[in-house]
């Protein structure tokens, strides 16, 4: 591959590790492989602790991987000093909390223009600032140079903060939870801007959210993490059509934009990131190991001891890159099935226990149905 068509980010079995109470060590990032293409919006997602920030913090560099590499247009990024300034230029992050991330004495003007100045950006100091807080949507811009941060609102913080990284024109912003500290009535609105920026300048945005809905809003893939390691991985389209990994299901089920499935209650403890489980990370908390679907399958002594890798979800269209990390990719029906008792056992409902015999039903019909069509194809 030659860097013109190498992706814009590549990461590359990464992992970071921290140490935790009691000389215990967390694996906060555990092997995460991930690109992003010039251009695009990659949402990655997962559940708080999961190692979202830790792999965002890898990737401007303010965390070193112990393990694995970090490719920006196909080279490897260097962490010394001068290297560091010439990448963060290309690479910008914007935090979850505005207020922390602009300083309280400096003004609007000086916020914005102090990345110009540790570039060294050339040009007409004024009149960049002024453009970049105007397409942050603050107009007219010279109104909001004098300001302070306490005089602005939380909304007109984060569009600073955004003014502030997109002065320098970056290939990609990484953008931490952006929107989860602001109140609800603002949050679209700088959804909106993110995109508007994507449209009007190219640049790539790997969004980071705790928020599988705000993904489908604004994402054209989504990649999901749980307990430091991707588990599934597509277009926003499949995840929503069509989940694999019994955890993105869960999370999906939550989904207010999503709510054509039934919640589904997770089993078992938070995960802790010092105390990873062996096999399948997942399956202490899996629906399909709880309700004996996976013994019934023969893939519960691999979920409990077989590590997996991701690979292409079976039927997915032709280039796909839809993948998931689960024993059961190849039985969907299972998986439903699993899960609908799953929820008749917690709820100890007739109704839900009638629903999961039928989705049992459908999906012993369902794999039938595969057996025929696969002797019809050999016969063939
Ligand atoms: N600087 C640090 N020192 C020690 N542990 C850390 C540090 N940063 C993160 N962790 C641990 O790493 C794990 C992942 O954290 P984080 O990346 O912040 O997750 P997320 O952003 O998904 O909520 C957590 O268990 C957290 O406690
Ligand atoms: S591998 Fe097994 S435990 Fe892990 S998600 Fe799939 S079915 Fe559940
Ligand atoms: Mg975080």
């Amino acid at each position: 591959m030659t860097a013109a068509d190498a992706p814009l980010l590549d990461l590359r079995d990464i992992e970071v590790r921290f140490p935790a109470r009691h000389g215990t060590v967390a694996r906060a990032v555990d092997g995460v492989s991930l690109s992003v293409r010039a251009g695009e919006v990659l949402a990655l997602v997962g559940e708080s602790g999961c190692g979202k920030t830790t792999l965002a913090r890898t990737i401007l560099g303010l965390e070193r991987p112990r393990a694995g590499e970090v490719r920006f247009r196909g080279e490897r990024v260097r962490y010394d000093a001068r290297a560091l300034r010439r990448y963060r230029r290309e690479v910008q992050m914007v935090f979850q909390d505005p207020t922390g991330a602009l300083n309280a004495r400096q003004t609007v003007y000086e916020a914005v223009a102090e990345g110009l100045r540790i570039q060294k950006v050339e040009g007409d100091e004024e009149q960049l600032v002024a453009a970049a807080l105007a397409r942050s949507g603050l107009r007219p811009p010279e109104r909001f140079f004098g300001l302070y941060p306490y005089e602005i609102s939380g909304g007109q913080r984060q569009r600073v903060v955004i003014a502030g990284a997109m002065v320098l024109e970056p290939e990609l912003l990484v953008a931490d939870e952006p929107v989860s500290s602001l109140d609800a009535s603002v949050r679209g609105e700088i959804l909106q801007l993110m995109l508007g920026l994507v449209r009007e300048t190219g640049v790539a945005i790997l969004v980071v959210t705790h928020d599988l809905g705000l993904a489908w809003n604004i994402a054209d893939r989504v990649a999901v993490m749980y307990l430091g390691r991707i588990v599934e991985q597509g277009t926003t389209e499949e995840l929503l059509s069509s989940p694999r990994h019994p955890y993105t299901r869960a999370l999906l089920s939550v989904v207010p934009e999503a709510n054509h499935r039934d919640p589904q209650i997770l089993a078992g403890e938070a995960p802790d990131p010092t105390r990873i489980p062996s096999g399948c990370r997942f399956h202490p908390r899996c629906p399909v190991v709880a309700s004996g679907e996976a013994e019934r399958m023969g893939i519960e002594a691999r979920c409990r001891g077989e590590d997996l890798a991701l690979e292409s979800v079976p039927g997915a269209a032709a280039g796909s890159a839809h993948v998931a990390a689960c024993h059961a990719v190849h039985a969907p029906g299972r998986v439903e099935a699993a899960e609908a008792r799953a929820r008749a056992e917690a709820a100890a409902l007739p109704d839900a226990q009638a629903r999961a015999a039928e989705a049992e039903a459908r999906a012993t019909e369902a794999e039938a149905e595969a057996r025929a069509a696969e002797a019809r194809a050999t016969e063939a």
